[in-house]
């Protein structure tokens, strides 16, 4: 942990033009400096770097941000690493926080553990390269599979002899603690005391964090046959440095490619990985014949959106991978497939061609997840409807869990184009499902907010389920009218539902309004970023004393008071954050969220907190012309009040349309229902809009 202030000394102290230089050549070009991006092929200059605003740019691929976001997309390191790397290049001393006795012991357990992996992994190496057993055997065996010798110093393969407990003594012998040499497993203690070497007899393959360190080892069995005791591969256990549920399998190999490719391979096994570095290709990554975890997932995540998932032409993996198949597009990945001929893996199917042919069969025979399972499944189908449907719908529940609604509609398209069924059906269908995923998701919060009232309080209602629910992704007005164009019709004139007709209108009227709400929610934002931890202005608490009260306070208040919630999910994240942080010592929100770690975020508070054009439209709105921060008691409730005025506005225009809407006002009380809500919007229209130029804090 890295303390506040030396944070604070980093950033003030890294300077952009310095750390872009180290990796770029650049060239005057007015007030800023250009060069060739180095995160994508650049031909013309498209790199700009403002030494004013302390940022770097791509006008061509969009990377950049501040020193630390360069450093992290350029190395490929983590936020708090990316900061290390800055301290050391301007020797800034590197001061830890102060760290509780539980973290300061599993903080050197983890360093004592990496230490002895370190070592193992080097101990293994030389185990296979400089001894006679080793060289015979291991060394052998890797290269007897065709792999070759600069593969197998890359990985740094190893081999453990065929002794009891070798390692054990070479590990004491090098002053280890016991204790440590048992938590990475390397070792195992069994009931009668005896010390004996997990891996003996195994070639090893080590197994690394992103950043490179040795968490843990899998090592395979001589033998090409597998029965007997031995299972095939051994891999080291659970410990606080190696989770098989997080760890991918090559991602350290791979990172730079990864990035470079904007694309990821993900294969089944570490001779798969091995084998597509062979062949030329350096963006892949193994599960380890796990089932995809949501952990690893995001690890890939963090290089590209873009992955293809590389199956051995069994069937059986294929119908089990079905989950995580949705897991990516879950994740918001776009997911492409390839199968392998039949009975083939990568490692296998590498030693039957060239690297240029495995090349392009891996570029031709990648497909979308919907081409993947109408080739798997249409042939099973054999024109039996049944069948069909079946296939249709397994991809409806796919196209379902994908995040974005531009990508969604594109593969509804695909699908009613490919399968010849009437897009509009798909789109039913995908709603329906997402409505149905909604509501069980909904069930579940419920569930589990029960859970955690009934011990302590005994059941009661809390406000928790509700607010949870209005974070959760709303259907979008076509899904809405989707689902409303195929619900059976509402009779005539009778109850309260809207036709599908008038649930069309409205949700046009929603659109409209929705953009105008979103400008008035960045403007709030914009207060937040630049002065969210700021005293704005005193308030009386409830014994009498007049307390401080910060911006981010003020705008906390004032949304919960009419029980709004921001749209825009980043919006949503700065705000949560700003209420988190404000009383830390030292905060400043700008530097904060200008620093962010995701980079979408610092993006949005640079553009928010630089942008000049926003700071002059709120000194054109009749205010006395004094900088901005020294009148916050009245422009931040003047940015309130123009928010709400937008949500007004837009609750209105849906409104409107439906008064003029005829087959709303064919009912009576619907359209009375309809005008009294009118009047109240227009009144509270009216206050606000009065309040808005004499507001005046208590
Ligand atoms: N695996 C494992 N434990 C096992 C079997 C498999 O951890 N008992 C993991 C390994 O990471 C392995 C991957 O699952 O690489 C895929 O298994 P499999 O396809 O059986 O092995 P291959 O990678 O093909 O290994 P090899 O070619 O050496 O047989
Ligand atoms: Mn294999």
């Amino acid at each position: 942990m890295i303390d506040r202030q030396t944070v604070d000394r980093i950033l003030d102290t890294a300077n952009i033009v310095d750390v872009v230089s180290d990796f770029v050549t650049l060239r005057r070009a007015g007030a800023n400096l250009k060069g060739l991006c180095p995160f994508h092929d650049d031909r013309t200059p498209s790199f700009m770097v403002s030494p004013s605003k302390n940022i770097c740019k791509c006008f061509a691929c969009g990377k950049g941000g501040t020193p630390v976001h360069f450093i992290m997309e350029h190395e490929q390191l983590t936020y708090p690493e990316a900061l290390r790397y800055l301290a050391k290049k301007y020797n800034i001393e590197i001061k830890e926080r102060e760290q509780t006795d539980e973290e300061k012991a599993e903080q050197s357990e983890r360093e004592s553990l990496f230490v002895v992996n370190e070592w193992a992994n080097e101990w293994f190496q030389a185990q296979m390269n400089d001894t006679v057993d080793g060289r015979a055997i291991g060394l052998a065996y890797f290269r007897q599979r065709g792999f070759r010798d600069d593969i197998i110093k890359k990985f740094q393969l190893g081999f453990c002899p065929d002794k009891y407990d070798a390692q054990w003594q070479a590990a004491k012998a090098e002053g280890f603690n016991e204790d440590y040499i048992l938590k990475t497993g390397l070792c195992i203690r069994n009931e009668q005391g005896k010390t004996y070497d997990r891996f003996r007899n195994r070639v090893i393959f080590p197994i690394h964090s992103i950043s490179g360190k040795v968490v843990g080892f899998g090592g395979r069995v001589l033998d090409s046959r597998t029965k007997g005791v031995s299972i095939k591969y051994q891999n080291s256990p659970e410990s606080s440095v190696y989770s098989k549920k997080r760890e991918l399998y090559g991602l350290f190999q791979a990172k730079q490619a990864i990035v470079k490719n904007e694309l990821c391979y993900l294969v089944e096994g570490y001779t798969d990985v091995m084998a597509m570095h062979q062949m030329g290709v350096e963006n892949v990554v193994a599960s380890s014949g796990t089932a995809l975890t949501e952990q690893q997932i995001r690890a890939i995540h963090r290089f590209t959106e873009n992955i293809v998932v590389i199956y051995d032409g069994d069937a059986a993996g294929i119908k089990a991978s079905q989950r995580g198949i949705d897991m990516l597009l879950a994740e918001g990945m776009s997911v492409k497939l390839l199968l392998l001929p039949d009975g083939d893996d990568p490692d296998s199917f590498a030693r039957k061609h060239t690297s240029q042919e495995y090349q392009q069969y891996l570029t031709e025979h990648q497909v979308d997840f919907i081409r993947f399972k109408t080739d798997l499944l249409l042939t099973e189908a054999q024109g039996d409807p049944i069948k069909l449907s079946r296939l249709v719908n397994n991809i409806v529940d796919s196209i379902a869990v994908i995040p974005d609604e531009i990508t969604r509609t594109f593969y509804i398209k695909e699908t009613s184009q490919m399968l010849a069924v009437e897009e509009r059906i798909i789109t039913s269908a995908v709603a329906r499902v997402r409505k149905r995923q909604r509501e069980e998701r909904q069930k579940e919060r419920e569930r589990e907010t029960r859970m955690q009232n009934q011990p302590a309080n005994g059941p009661q209602q809390t406000g928790t389920t509700s607010e949870q629910a209005g974070t959760e992704a709303a259907l979008t007005p076509e899904e809405e009218a989707a689902i409303a164009g195929t619900a059976p019709p509402t009779p005539e004139g009778e109850g309260s539902q809207p036709t599908a007709n008038t649930t069309i209108n409205i949700t046009k009227g929603r659109r409209d309004g929705e953009k105008a709400i979103l400008q008035a929610e960045a403007l709030i934002i914009q207060m937040i970023v630049r002065y969210g931890e700021k005293v704005m202005c005193e308030v009386e608490n409830d014994e009498g004393e007049m307390q401080p009260l910060t911006v981010v306070e003020f705008v906390d208040y004032s949304l919960n008071e009419d029980n709004l919630e921001l749209r825009d999910p980043r919006h949503r994240q700065i705000m949560a954050e700003a209420l988190e942080h404000f009383a830390d010592e030292g905060f400043r929100a700008d530097r904060y969220f200008e620093n962010h770690p995701d980079i979408r975020i610092a993006e949005l508070a640079n553009e928010l907190a630089h942008d000049p054009e926003t700071l002059s439209r709120i000194h054109e709105s009749g205010m006395p012309v004094k900088p901005e921060e020294q009148r916050l008691q009245e422009v931040v409730p003047h940015v309130m009040g123009d928010y709400k005025l937008a949500i007004v506005d837009e609750e209105l225009q849906m409104l409107m349309r439906q008064l003029s809407d005829a087959s709303v006002m064919a009912s009576k009380e619907q359209s009375a229902a309809l005008l009294k809500r009118y009047q109240e919007l227009k009144q509270i229209q009216g206050s606000l809009g009065r309040e808005r130029g004499d507001r005046v804090i208590t």
